[in-house]
């Protein structure tokens, strides 16, 4: 059965849509507290080359995958690969975007929550440490943390059963210039804050002591996360682009602007936990603690929390309809459901585990595997097993198995247009996602 596929009307539309996906709680929530657990600024370098050696070309491999075959990750390596089994590589991809839905849920009710403690005043008169306490105080919640996941989950799937998703992406790409704007509005206040030059330092002047292997694979793992790489998001995004849209520019584009998020992020945190004398290593509380102390000492501090966290709900939102999107479409054209009943299917699934997630932070918080929680596992091992291994594989796959007239083609719209890269490209294909395989491997079995 075919189905109808709708392109973006405008190659704008295309580059706002990866970007929504791209831009989210990855970059203003994970990236400062990865930052902060693995020494601050040389984990920020090995994050940089990271993007440029892997996260561009592997996200080039996903949009030369999804273009050129117009079909979800499972239909793509069908087409490219026949006579291979590698198809079954898609179910890997589909279980990473499941993985990372169920735990960004979580925090994303998160947001929920501190939209709705910044309405009723609770981000205001408080000390850093009531933040913490307030902050620890809510997880331990049960309900609380079910009932705000829940509410967050009850949007996404709504959106996406009612079919209007490209809605909100229009109004994303009005409210993401705002955030950025707003981030660096944020960014001048912390570095007027007492003591922000130990922030700026510990962000920008790297300690590699400070770095271990495990925290090398983190930030592989983070840059991954940030870009929405190795669950075939992008294989299903790109599957919609059309023949004009330079892969290769927008690529660069995308991940320029999701590594300038972050980094923005890191100077609004860091300054602020060096000020307030709080604990850079605190962990995925770290933002959430620190932010409405930042607020709090901000002139009209009760409008910028309320809009500031409006904002990371539609950047979280525009990023879950996507990873809700891979599940969907590959019930759609893969098991030909209806896209009522593939949604109901995905919002069920996901809806079970976020809810153990969620419940990881009191209910079930004696339940741990390999010393994690159930959050902290999920966190863990989508992004540094299944979003690594998933995009290095489609690198592999891309440098060594399809036809290269396939992905000259692609990068260079057939031959119109000019890609001075391509021999970069393929040598990071080709050379260094092998070798990056091998180092996650040894690190992840203990060997380094
Ligand atoms: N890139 C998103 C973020 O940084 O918040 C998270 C994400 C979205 C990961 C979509 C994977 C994905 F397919």
């Amino acid at each position: 059965m075919e189905h109808k596929r709708a392109g973006f009307a405008t190659r704008l539309g295309a580059i706002a849509a990866t970007v929504g996906s791209a831009v989210g709680l990855g970059n203003i929530w994970r990236f400062p507290y990865e930052a902060g657990q693995n020494g601050g600024g040389a984990f920020i370098i090995v994050y940089i080359a990271c993007v440029a050696l892997l996260g561009i070309p592997v996200m080039l491999s996903e949009f030369i995958i999804g273009r050129s075959t117009h079909s979800n990750m499972k239909g793509a390596l069908r087409k490219l690969a026949p006579k291979s089994k590698v198809y079954n590589m898609a179910y890997i991809c589909i279980l990473g975007a499941v993985l990372v839905l169920s735990f960004y849920s979580v925090v994303c009710g998160w947001v929920v929550e501190y939209i709705w403690q910044a309405v009723m005043g609770g981000m205001q008169g408080h000390t850093p440490q009531e933040y913490s306490a307030m902050f620890s105080g809510f997880v331990a919640s049960p309900w609380k943390g079910v009932m705000w996941t829940l509410l967050f989950l009850f949007i996404n799937f709504a959106v996406l059963l009612r079919g209007v998703q490209k809605g909100i992406e229009r109004i994303s790409s009005i409210l993401m210039p705002l955030l950025f704007v707003i981030l660096i509005v944020f960014c001048i206040n912390s570095l007027m804050l007492p003591n922000s030059h130990k922030g700026l330092e510990f962000l920008f002047s790297p300690d590699f002591s400070a770095l271990t292997w495990r925290g090398v694979v983190d930030a592989f793992g983070q840059a991954f996360m940030s870009l929405s790489l190795g669950v075939a998001c992008l294989v299903t995004y790109a599957s919609y682009f059309n023949d004009e849209t330079s892969l290769t520019k927008d690529a660069v584009v995308i991940a320029s602007l999701d590594t300038l998020v972050a980094i923005l992020s890191g100077i609004v945190i860091f300054p602020a936990v060096f000020s307030f004398g709080m604990q850079p290593e605190a962990g995925p509380k770290l933002v959430f603690e620190i932010l409405p102390a930042v607020f709090q000492q901000m002139a009209g501090g009760y409008f910028w929390a309320i809009l500031f966290f409006i904002l990371l709900f539609f950047a979280s939102l525009t990023s879950t309809i996507s990873l809700s999107e891979i599940f969907i479409n590959f019930l759609i054209e893969e098991h030909h459901l209806t896209r009522k009943k593939a949604t109901w299917i995905s919002a069920i699934v996901v809806v079970v585990l976020a809810v153990l997630c969620a419940l990881s932070f009191n209910v079930l918080s004696s339940f741990k595997v390999f010393g994690m929680n159930l959050f902290d596992l999920f966190n863990y091992v989508s992004s540094n097993v299944f979003m690594l291994l998933g995009g290095l594989f489609t690198a592999v796959f891309v440098g060594w198995f399809i036809d290269r007239r396939v992905v000259v083609e692609q990068l260079t719209n057939k031959g119109r247009l000019n890609v001075p890269v391509m021999n970069y490209l393929m040598f990071c294909l080709r050379y260094v996602a092998p070798v990056a395989v091998v180092f996650i491997f040894l690190q992840l079995v203990g060997i380094i």
